[in-house]
């Protein structure tokens, strides 16, 4: 038979709307394979095992706060999603700009570049965990940004609050220059670097006079 015939009765015998049921009904018994064979033994098991291994206690902020963790949850997306700490913001997400940085034991860290999971028994510090929860008083770094007004558009703020909390930590007689090295793994959108610095030799400044 001609070529074009055979394709012309093989159309007759196997319309588009049978050829697309078949591929439906192919599919859909894949699928209850799938599920039959795995069974429900191997199916609670998987789901015990790793229910287990994703509950993790967490200090943040000086809370212990229980929460489930998938295994390639990073830090920025569980304080941010997990624990309505929003105040960390995420901006590349890959360890580049800092808007992410948080305090992991008193270092400043890219809380997007942290695996949950390696954090039990650390202790993470959020920006919402700066000011005194009793008083509401301020930190010396909120009070200098407050006092300067470093910011534009403050999207970056956060992660440079904590990394000026952390750098003040170190060493309240911190020189501009040095502050200046110090804060480099922190970009700003807006370029207010001059003024983000004038915050950091302010907070330098009330550091000293604690
Ligand atoms: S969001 Fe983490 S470094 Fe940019
Ligand atoms: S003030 Fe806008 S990103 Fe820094």
């Amino acid at each position: 038979m001609h070529d074009v015939e055979s394709v012309g009765v093989l159309e007759k015998k196997y319309s588009r709307r049978t050829f697309i049921k078949g591929v439906i009904a192919t599919g859909a018994t894949v699928s209850s394979a799938n599920y039959l064979f795995r069974g429900p033994n191997i199916l609670g098991a998987a789901t015990l095992q790793s229910t287990t291994e994703r509950l993790l206690t967490l200090t943040v902020n000086g809370q212990e706060r229980r929460v489930d963790v998938l295994p390639n949850e990073t830090l920025a997306m569980t304080l941010r999603y997990k624990l309505n700490l929003t105040g960390t913001k995420l901006g590349c997400d890959r360890a580049e700009c800092g808007a992410c940085t948080v305090l992991v034991d008193g270092v400043n860290q890219y809380s997007c570049s942290i695996l949950t999971h390696q954090l039990r028994g650390r202790s993470v510090t959020t920006i919402e965990g700066l000011e005194n929860a009793d008083t509401g008083e301020l930190s010396v770094v909120q009070q200098a940004v407050m006092d300067e007004g470093g910011f534009q558009c403050a999207f970056c703020a956060p992660g440079f609050v904590m990394s000026m909390t952390a750098m003040v930590a170190n060493n309240p007689n911190v020189t501009r220059e040095e502050a200046r090295v110090a804060l480099s793994g922190n970009l700003c959108r807006c370029a207010d670097y001059d003024k983000i610095l004038n915050c950091a030799m302010r907070a330098a400044e009330l550091a000293r006079s604690v």
